[in-house]
């Protein structure tokens, strides 16, 4: 049977993938969850929003006879990959995670770890401080509760109604991003303070390093559990996978 590709994702990573499958001629559809208003485009057939679920997923998969699933979502994207391996696991469709290692601290860097976004907020109680919040538009709200702050709001698109949080710089930008523009986006805005996810991967890594450079805390986000799926770390294993 010739296989067919669903592939799920919103990552540089997923990118990459999309690139050397649409090289290698195999069949398969790209998934995007909707959240950006002009998603990169793929040398892939590209469909937006979500399946409804697991159940949704089901039948998805049946509907376009799909034989193999690959998860590249960002790996704080959970609930995305939790459905994936239960809808996979019973429509007997064959699953990987395209995975991203986390980031490891290294000398110089001054991580505080918090297990959510609720603990990076109650990491930044005390005086106003210049916060680099590199993290989705859906996570700003939650920042409103430490007031005090001036955010730096690095987002994909420009927010549709004013951020939650009064007072704000919005930059609007897109990565994949390097050290020297990270740097000075950093000393540009007077940043103190970086909160992030430990999202790992290459895209977003920059702003660590400038920060390490810079000697700024980052207050990282550490990862939710991910399902017990098989994993791999690069694009050429994935087609490895799919050709055996
Ligand atoms: N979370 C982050 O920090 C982050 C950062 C960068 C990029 N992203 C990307 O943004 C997207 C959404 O992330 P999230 O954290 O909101 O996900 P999530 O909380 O795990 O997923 C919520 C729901 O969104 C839908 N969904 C998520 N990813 C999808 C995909 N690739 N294709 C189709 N539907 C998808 C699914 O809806 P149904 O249940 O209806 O199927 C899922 O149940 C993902 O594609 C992810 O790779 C996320």
């Amino acid at each position: 049977m010739t296989p067919k590709l669903l592939i799920l994702g919103g990552t540089t990573e997923a990118s990459m993938l999309a690139r050397a499958v649409a090289d290698q001629g195999l069949d398969a559809v790209y998934s995007y969850a909707g959240r950006v208003a002009t998603p990169k485009a793929q040398p892939l057939p590209t469909r937006v929003g979500g399946f409804g679920g697991v159940d949704g997923l089901i039948h998805y998969l049946g509907e376009h006879n799909i034989s193999h699933v690959v998860d590249a979502t960002h790996p704080f994207a959970a609930q995305m990959s939790w459905n994936a391996y239960h809808a996979c696991d019973q429509a007997g469709v064959s699953l990987v995670a395209l995975s991203r290692p986390a980031w490891q601290a290294q000398a110089g860097d001054q991580w505080r770890h918090v297990e959510d976004v609720e603990g990076a907020v109650a990491a930044l109680a005390g005086p106003a401080k210049r916060v680099l919040l590199a993290l989705g538009k859906q996570n700003v709200p939650a920042f409103a509760a430490q007031p005090q702050h001036h955010y730096v709001l690095r987002l994909v698109d420009d927010p549709d109604a004013p951020p939650a949080v009064p007072n704000h710089t919005v930059v609007v930008s897109r990565g994949p991003f390097d050290v020297a523009g990270d740097r000075a986006l950093m000393e540009r805005y007077g940043v103190e303070v970086v909160v992030c996810k430990n999202s790992g991967g290459v895209g977003a890594e920059a702003k660590l390093t400038a920060a390490r450079e810079l000697g700024l805390p980052v207050v990282m986000i550490d990862r939710a559990p991910l399902p017990p799926r098989k994993e791999m770390a690069t694009a050429g294993a994935v087609l490895d996978w799919i050709r055996a």
